[in-house]
């Protein structure tokens, strides 16, 4: 599909996306929901209690909800989240940190290193996971393990690996109110989705009219440090993934000390580039300031800018509103492309070299 005019076609739409990626987007609101009632009934020994530190550990579709989680929970418990999206664990890991060990599939290489570490450090590990190895290892290693359901891409299972991690930390005393945050969230979601439904037409449909944007134009994401970064990192995952197309992004304030000077040459490269600036309530107002003269800098140089703003009162509606509009808008530019967003052939390939190896 190659005609912004075939983004109305829903029967085009449907048949560029075999792997239900869209159906997969439609249900997230019910995930959120089964995802929160997954996590509230998941075991957790007692000895797990006070924690110094929170580390959650996993790669792409499986590492976003960490970084979702340390946003959310920087604002309400007092100790520090990271995510580790590698082999090693940081030193400070011992046996007073909290260690989420997240992998859809169960069997990435770079997970099962990071929870053997955790295991040797004597980390209070919990597994999320669909199977795998981890299932397996976790299981054997009589740690909790919380099984999420099969059959949707990592990315797609965004509520699954981020809410039962939530709930646990709820469980742990560390945050509290998720019901009321998680009601905000599916209803806002609900609200979004249907507006951006395959159903509604592109002069109504905000997801579709950012995909026509970026068909044939390289996307530029902007969000914003401690906030919208995760968010702005997402989207440009999603357009990867999905759309199999390049994408890049940057964060205020700091792209305002660097990116912000290259938009003099190549002019025609720059006509390419097209920008999305996320915006929250919550930016500083500083903040806010810079991405108003950022946008006066380089209109005219750019392909276009578009603003997205967050919805919501609650800070995980604020950011998984921002990211829910972003999906969408990587399936409409895959069917833009006639490509399946489902399959992701570069990463099995390299799964399977280097398994082989
Ligand atoms: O979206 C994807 O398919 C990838 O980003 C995967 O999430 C990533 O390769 C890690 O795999 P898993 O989520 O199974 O640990």
């Amino acid at each position: 599909m190659n005609n912004l005019n075939d983004l109305n076609s829903l029967e085009r739409i449907k048949a560029n996306d075999p792997g239900g990626m869209l159906d997969a987007l439609w249900k997230m609101p019910e995930q959120c929901e089964e995802a929160l009632a997954i996590g509230r009934k998941t075991e957790i020994p007692s000895k797990y209690g006070s924690v110094s530190n929170i580390v959650v550990t996993g790669l792409g579709g499986s590492a976003i909800g960490g970084d979702f989680l340390r946003l959310y929970v920087t604002d309400k418990a007092g100790i520090p989240v990271i995510v580790n999206r590698d082999y090693n664990l940081p030193a400070f890991v011992d046996s007073k940190t909290l260690l989420f060990a997240v992998s859809y599939s169960g069997n990435t290489e770079e997970t099962l290193s990071a929870y053997a570490q955790a295991r040797e450090k004597g980390a209070r590990i919990v597994a999320l996971t669909n199977g795998g190895k981890l299932r397996q290892l976790a299981e054997g290693d009589g740690y909790p393990v919380i099984v999420v359901p099969a059959g949707i891409s990592p990315r797609a299972a965004t509520g699954y690996l981020l809410i039962p991690t939530l709930a646990v930390l709820e469980k742990l005393g560390l945050i509290s109110g998720l019901a009321v945050e998680l009601e905000e969230l599916t209803r806002i979601l609900r609200s979004l989705r249907e507006q951006m439904q395959p159903e509604a037409p592109v002069e109504q449909n905000t997801a579709k009219q950012i995909a026509a944007r970026f068909y044939g134009k390289i996307p530029v994401i902007w969000g914003v440090g401690g906030s919208t970064e995760v968010v702005a990192m997402r989207w440009k995952g999603q357009v990867n993934e999905n759309g199999k197309a390049p994408a890049y992004w940057n964060i205020f304030p700091e792209l305002n000390h660097n990116e912000i000077v290259g938009f003099e040459e190549p002019t025609a490269l720059l006509g390419q580039l097209e920008i999305v600036l996320l915006r929250d309530t919550d930016d500083h107002p500083r903040v806010q300031k810079r991405m108003d003269i950022s946008k006066d800098i380089i209109k005219g140089v750019v392909s276009g800018i578009t603003e997205v703003r967050s919805q919501g009162e609650g800070r995980l509606s604020r950011l998984f509103s921002l990211t829910y509009i972003g999906d969408y808008v990587s399936v409409y530019l895959a069917a833009l492309y006639g490509i399946d967003p489902t399959p992701v052939r570069n990463i099995d390939y390299l799964k399977q070299k280097l398994a082989e190896s």
